[in-house]
């Protein structure tokens, strides 16, 4: 209908996106016969049956599993392309796509391959599709703080190709105050920070996410619903929340999508947008997004402008270029 012509017509920004979370089942078997690795999956249907999850956990862990067929700086290239090849078919204009080197550190790949084909490719995109973008440095929370540090020192020789530092993976029992000192090392070196907080864990690692690690946006944060006072806080100091309604669907953080806040939050004045999160996982990227929100909500067209105004206003571009697109 009307509602879902306005959105694939507006311009928009993407500001919660993994670039691992946008390999496709196609993408992992065209790398895995390439570099000659076994899949533990016979085809892609049944690659896709797995994706059937229960939480984030069981999202992680085929998330993790399926990046091992990422091994050369083409591989990098390649998949940061396609994605934004995708965002230039769903008018996103501007991206600030997150990447998790220790998951592939941790299986031998340099660091300089795989930020060397992610920039390649964000390179080309702003000259060959009108695509700008920021990079963000995510560190694994599940894995201690110290190998969080040791992942900084590897970034230090490429500080000048990285916008911003995040902290993902699996939430529950590891509160954003363990990572407080790499964060602080960060912000020291002028990059800057958000955080996963409120997705499975808490809102007191919203709380955390805001007090120790000084972010700028808050990704996904939806269980602010659960903190009223905080709520109005984040507000009132217009701390963007980077909602992602597909992923919070698909890794049963809610039971369908007609139960979703993120209008709710829109409502009270929070800084809520639409992003895809892990689109290759989810359903779709930023436009399916909508579809759904869409389908499920019945957004007012009021409503729709505002959240798209938001993914402006909520990103790292500098003041002129966010003005540019409002
Ligand atoms: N949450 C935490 N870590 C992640 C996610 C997510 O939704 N996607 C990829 N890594
Ligand atoms: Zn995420």
């Amino acid at each position: 209908g009307n509602a879902k012509e306005l959105i694939r017509r507006l311009p928009k920004a993407e500001l919660h996106l993994h670039i691992e979370g946008s390999l496709e089942p196609d993408m992992v078997f065209a790398l895995a016969a390439r570099n000659g690795i076994d899949l533990p999956y016979a085809s892609q249907q049944e690659l896709m049956k797995r994706y059937d999850f229960k939480d984030l956990q069981s999202f992680l862990d085929l998330y993790y599993q399926a990046t091992a067929v990422l091994l050369t700086e083409e591989d990098f290239f390649d998949l940061t392309w396609a994605y934004l090849k995708k965002c230039q078919a769903d008018r996103v204009v501007h991206t600030e796509i997150f990447f998790d080197p220790q998951s592939h550190t941790s299986r031998g790949v340099p660091f300089a391959v795989v930020i060397g084909g992610i920039r390649r490719a964000l390179h080309m995109a702003e000259r060959e599709l009108g695509v700008t973008s920021r990079l963000i440095m995510c560190f694994l929370r599940h894995l201690p703080a110290a190998d969080a540090f040791a992942t900084w020192k590897m970034a230090a020789p490429f500080l000048n190709q990285i916008d911003g530092v995040g902290l993902d993976s699996s939430e529950r029992d590891f509160p954003p105050g363990l990572f407080r000192e790499v964060f602080a090392l960060a912000r020291a070196a002028g990059l800057q920070t958000v955080a996963h907080a409120g997705e499975e864990g808490p809102p007191a690692y919203i709380r955390e996410a805001i007090d120790l690690l000084q972010v700028a946006r808050i990704d996904h944060g939806v269980r602010i619903t659960e903190a009223p006072q905080l709520l109005a806080e984040v507000a009132e100091r217009k701390i963007p929340l980077t909602v992602c309604p597909l992923s919070n669907v698909r890794l049963r953080v809610y039971d369908t999508m007609d139960t979703h806040p993120i209008l709710a939050l829109l409502d009270q004045g929070v800084r809520v947008m639409v992003n895809s999160d892990d689109p290759a996982y989810f359903g779709g990227y930023v436009n399916a997004n909508y579809e759904a929100l869409i389908d499920a909500l019945a957004p007012t067209p009021e409503q729709l402008i505002a959240l798209v105004k938001n993914s402006f206003l909520s990103s790292f571009l500098d003041e002129a270029s966010k003005h540019s697109w409002l």
